[in-house]
């Protein structure tokens, strides 16, 4: 049973997320949704989209690793109506990045569909070939426009680890993502930024800064996925301390927040986070 978040939290739209998080996440603060490749953090990211415009609010997804007609089939797959969020293209291949911004529907690009398969590093190579000048702070100023147009509720960064690689000046890295941050929380739009762990001991800046973090863990047992999800920190309210599992279906990602996860994914998850120390 899912509670229904109280007048003052955000519905994250994942079924018993949001009872770990007594209720939601508090508006207008920004979140990491942190996890190794393929662990939900995209799925997660834009069913939190989807549950705002299903209560009337403008949703608004900042696609950086994938292309929008890709987003918007792996997304109807799930059987949802992702028509009314705002798809942001700032793949810097994409014409919406190089002319700028506004709507976005750009078609597939060559380019784009034969880096998915490639290796981080050679996809971020060549994507900075095609575009260096894309960095963070051209993407804050980018969302300073879009949220002056149109009154945005949620904002999703899908992802931040991709921004980095394209970003040239590493040495103020943590300070742009300090400054987005900041900028996100002072437009008062709930976000949900994510962020590639390469593994689960790695902590990046974006965690530190972030008023929250849900991390989302999986592993192979016996050619099955075992997911589960962890509240890593969240500022101003209690939560949930214990892992509880998770399932990816056709109907999204859904959370037993009842439930306890089996002892050997427990001893896995000591060894990296929180539960350890
Ligand atoms: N209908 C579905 N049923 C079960 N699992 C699914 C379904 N759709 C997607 N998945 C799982 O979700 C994973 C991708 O999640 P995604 O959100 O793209 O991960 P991430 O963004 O963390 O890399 C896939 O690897 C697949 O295992
Ligand atoms: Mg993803």
């Amino acid at each position: 049973m899912t509670a229904q978040p109280s007048g003052d939290r955000v519905s994250t739209g994942v079924p018993g997320l949001d009872d770990m998080l007594r209720g939601g996440l508090i508006p207008g603060r920004p979140y990491v949704v942190s996890g190794t490749t393929g662990s939900g953090k995209s799925i997660l990211a834009i069913q939190f989209l989807h549950q705002g415009v299903k209560q009337g609010e403008r949703a608004l997804l900042v696609a950086i690793d994938e292309p929008p007609v890709e987003i918007r089939e792996n997304v109807r797959a799930l059987g949802w109506d992702v028509g009314k969020i705002r798809i942001l293209d700032v793949h810097p291949a994409s014409k919406s990045f190089s002319k700028r911004v506004s709507m976005v529907e750009v078609a597939a690009q060559r380019s784009v569909g034969s880096l998915r398969d490639a290796g981080p590093s050679a996809k971020t190579e060549a994507m900075k070939q095609t575009a260096p000048e894309i960095s963070i702070p051209s993407l804050q100023l980018m969302l300073k426009q879009e949220l002056q147009d149109v009154k945005y509720s949620r904002v999703v960064i899908d992802s931040l680890t991709s921004l980095k690689h394209l970003s040239e000046m590493m040495d103020d890295l943590s300070t742009s993502i300090v400054s987005l941050l900041r900028f996100l929380s002072e437009s008062g739009v709930t976000s949900l930024i994510v962020t590639d762990l390469p593994d689960q001991t790695e902590l990046e800046p974006e965690i530190f800064i972030s008023r929250g973090e849900i991390r989302l863990h999986k592993r192979m047992v016996a050619n099955k996925t075992d997911r589960c999800v962890t509240i890593e920190k969240f500022r101003g309210s209690q939560h949930d301390t214990m892992p509880r599992p998770m399932t990816i279906t056709e109907t999204g990602v859904s959370v037993d927040s009842r439930k306890k996860i089996p002892k050997t994914t427990m001893k896995m998850l000591q060894a990296f986070t929180q539960y350890g120390r």
